[in-house]
C-alpha cells in the first residue's frame, strides 16, 4: 500500500514519522519472506496518537512491526502500511533493580546489558532474535523462564481508547505464549524488575542456554522459531520429527533438520510456499495425533 497523497506526506514529516516508500518486508524478517509496502518509521512515542488518526481519517490501515522474528508476512504488495518504532539512545536505563527498557530494544542486547550490571533472570532468552516489546507482546520463554515474569510496569498504545496508557504488571495476564493485550495494543516500553546476580554466574546461565540452543535449533538459518505451539504436555518438534517429516519442503520451505518445529526458508521460499509447508504439516499432525496444532509464528497475509 501506497501514501500518495501529499497532505498524508506533510502530516507525516510534522509528526515526525520516516515515510519509507516501498521497504521490503523480506528485509525485516528473519524468515526473509514478505512483499512491499510503504514503512513508516516512528521516532517519538508521543506522535503516535495523531499518527494512528491521521491514518485512521484517510482509510490507510496499519499494522504495527517489532522485531519481525516470528513473523510470515504475504508476497506481493501488501495491503496496509507498516509502522515501525526507532530504538532511541540509550534504549535501556537501569535504576536499581530496574531495567526501563524502549520496546524497540533488541532482545538479546537487552540481556547482555542486564547482566554486565548484575541483574539477571533472562538468561534463557539470550538467543532470542526480536525485540523486547515483540517478546513482551507474546510473552517469550524458553528454558524453564518466560519475560513476563519480570514485568513490572508496560507503556502501551491502546488503539480501543486512541491513547497511551501505563499498565501495572498484575493488570496484565501472562501465559504460555500469550498474553492479555488486545491485538492492536502496540507495546512502547516496559520496566523490568530483575534479580541481582554477579555477571559472572549470569554469564554461566547464558553460556549453558547458548549451548543447549546451538545444539537442537538451526541457528544460522532464515526461520522465524517454532512455527507452532507446544500442546499441553506434548512437543510438537517431537511429533513432527516422530512422523519422518524433517526435510520435507514445499518450493525452498522446508521443515528443519535440526529441529522440526523450525521451517526454515533455504532460499527464497514465498509466503505462499511457506504456508503450503504449515499446512500439510498441520494435517499429517492432526491425522497421526489427533491433535489441532496452533500457531506460534504471526501470520500477516492478506
Ligand atoms: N525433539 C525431537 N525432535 C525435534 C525437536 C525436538 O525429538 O526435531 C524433542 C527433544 O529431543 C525434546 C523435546 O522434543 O525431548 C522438546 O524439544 P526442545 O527442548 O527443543 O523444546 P521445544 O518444546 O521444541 C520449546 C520452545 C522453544 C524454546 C525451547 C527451549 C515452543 C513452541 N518452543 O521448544 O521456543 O527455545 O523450548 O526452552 O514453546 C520459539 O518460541 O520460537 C522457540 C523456539
Amino acid at each position: 500500500m501506497r501514501i500518495s497523497d501529499p497532505k498524508i506526506v506533510a502530516r507525516l514529516a510534522e509528526l515526525g514519522v520516516e515515510l519509507k516508500p516501498g521497504a521490503s518486508l523480506a528485509a525485516l524478517t528473519s524468515l526473509a519472506i514478505g512483499g512491499t509496502t510503504d514503512l513508516l518509521r516512528i521516532r517519538k512515542h508521543e506522535s503516535i496518537p495523531d499518527l494512528l488518526t491521521l491514518l485512521d481519517s484517510n482509510h490507510v490501515p496499519h499494522k504495527f512491526l517489532g522485531g519481525g522474528s516470528n513473523l510470515l508476512v504475504g508476497d506481493g504488495e501488501l495491503p496496509w502500511v507498516v509502522l515501525q518504532l526507532v530504538s532511541p539512545d540509550p534504549d535501556v536505563i537501569l535504576e536499581g533493580n530496574l531495567a526501563h527498557v524502549d520496546a524497540a530494544a533488541d532482545l538479546g542486547r537487552t540481556v547482555t546489558y542486564c547482566a554486565k550490571h548484575d541483574l539477571g533472570g533472562m538468561e534463557g532468552l539470550i538467543g532470542v532474535p526480536g525485540t523486547v516489546g515483540g517478546a513482551l507482546r507474546m510473552n517469550a520463554g524458553a528454558y524453564g523462564m518466560q519475560i513476563g515474569s519480570y514485568v513490572r510496569e508496560v507503556k502501551v498504545y491502546r488503539a480501543a481508547a486512541r491513547k497511551i496508557e501505563i499498565l501495572r504488571g498484575h493488570q496484565i495476564s501472562f501465559e504460555y505464549r500469550h498474553t492479555s493485550f488486545a491485538p492492536d495494543d502496540m507495546m512502547l516500553a516496559v520496566t523490568l524488575e530483575l534479580p541481582s546476580k554477579p555477571y559472572n554466574e549470569i554469564l554461566k546461565g547464558i553460556r549453558i542456554c547458548n549451548e543447549k540452543r546451538r545444539s537442537s535449533q538451526p541457528l544460522g538459518q532464515k526461520s522465524a522459531g517454532c512455527i507452532f505451539k507446544n500442546p499441553p504436555g506434548a512437543s510438537t518438534g517431537r511429533m513432527i520429527d516422530e512422523l519422518g517429516l524433517k526435510g520435507l519442503s514445499v518450493g525452498d520451505a522446508r521443515v528443519s533438520d535440526r529441529h522440526a518445529n523450525f521451517f526454515v526458508n533455504t532460499g527464497h521460499a514465498s509466503a505462499k510456499d511457506m504456508l503450503a509447508l504449515i499446512a500439510e504439516v498441520r494435517e499429517r499432525v492432526q491425522k497421526t495425533y489427533g491433535v489441532e496444532l496452533e500457531n506460534e509464528v504471526v501470520v500477516w497475509n492478506a
